[in-house]
């Protein structure tokens, strides 16, 4: 995605990719400034580790604790995360607007705090509820996120009685869990598929495979449903526009990525 963009931009830049051990990610930003990067993303397990070892934390970071993007500003690493923004702009872009008053969000993991933090800053938004496997998770992330952000967040379990209730009067479901994710395509995270209907809204942050079963549920029931491609593609571009100053060239990017998706 990021090499399209610089090709096309004709730009001497490449985007490559390392292994880093969990324990290592200090060193490994450290060496950045060494080699003279201008920055990097940080993926899965990392996000956590990155956040407590940048020097400056953006907003964002702060509130999800988790850093996917490092961008080297006069010597220091200045910590994003461009999930929040991926996640807003795939909604908008989904048409997915205004955001109803009640929202369902499945999964309490590193994604879903992200997906949390950007619905609960949303205008409009009054209610979400957090699902999750361990129920946990999800009483600790509404709890935080609550306080964040001022809005209601309620936590239950991923069960299909929890659902049944949450969904009542909710406008938009989101899956946050991997659940669907490749190679487990023939899973949804939905205990019972009895809830999606025409007029309610699905974005499954899931991209592999693009097409989710949860997806394909909803759309067979008539709701209106993206998958999480957008999600990968807005929060690269905002990325490329943190480290190069310049417009993304998005579309270029969402085929680099569409590609590189269908050749797995
Ligand atoms: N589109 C995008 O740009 C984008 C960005 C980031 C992530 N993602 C995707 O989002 C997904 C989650 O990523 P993450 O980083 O948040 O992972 P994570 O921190 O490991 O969290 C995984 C979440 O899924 C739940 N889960 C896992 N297996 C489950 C199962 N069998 N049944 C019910 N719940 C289950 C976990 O519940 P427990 O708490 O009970 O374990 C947890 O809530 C991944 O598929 C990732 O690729 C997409």
């Amino acid at each position: 995605m990021h090499n399209a963009a610089f090709g096309v931009l004709g730009m001497d830049w490449i985007y490559v990719a390392f292994d880093v051990l969990p324990g290592e990610v200090r060193k490994a930003l450290e060496g950045i400034k060494a080699l003279g990067m201008r920055g990097i993303n940080v993926t899965v397990p990392h996000k956590g580790e990155a956040f407590t070892s940048v020097d400056v934390l953006t907003p964002e970071a702060e509130a999800t604790e988790a850093v996917n993007t490092v961008v080297v500003e006069d010597g220091r690493l200045v910590g994003y995360n461009t999930d929040v923004y991926g996640f807003r702009r795939a909604l908008m872009e989904a048409g997915f607007r205004p955001l109803p008053d009640k929202v369902v969000l499945l999964g309490a993991g590193g994604a879903a705090r992200a997906v949390a933090y950007a619905i609960g800053t949303s205008e409009g938004v009054e209610e979400v509820v957090v699902l999750n496997r361990t129920e946990e998770r999800a009483e600790r992330l509404a709890e935080e996120m609550g306080m964040r952000t001022g809005r209601k967040f309620l936590p239950g379990p991923l069960s299909e009685d929890a659902l049944v209730e949450a969904m009542d009067g909710a406008g938009l479901l989101v899956n946050a869990t991997s659940v669907g994710m490749h190679p487990d395509v023939d899973s949804s995270p939905l205990p019972s598929a009895e809830v999606l209907r025409p007029g309610l809204w699905v974005y499954d942050i899931v991209y592999v495979p693009p097409r989710t079963k949860l997806v394909r549920q909803a759309e067979g029931r008539g709701a209106k449903a993206v998958g999480g491609t957008d999600m990968l593609v807005y929060q690269g571009a905002r990325a490329f526009r943190l480290w190069t100053g310049l417009e993304p060239p998005v579309e270029v990017m969402r085929r680099a990525l569409l590609e590189a998706l269908g050749a797995r």
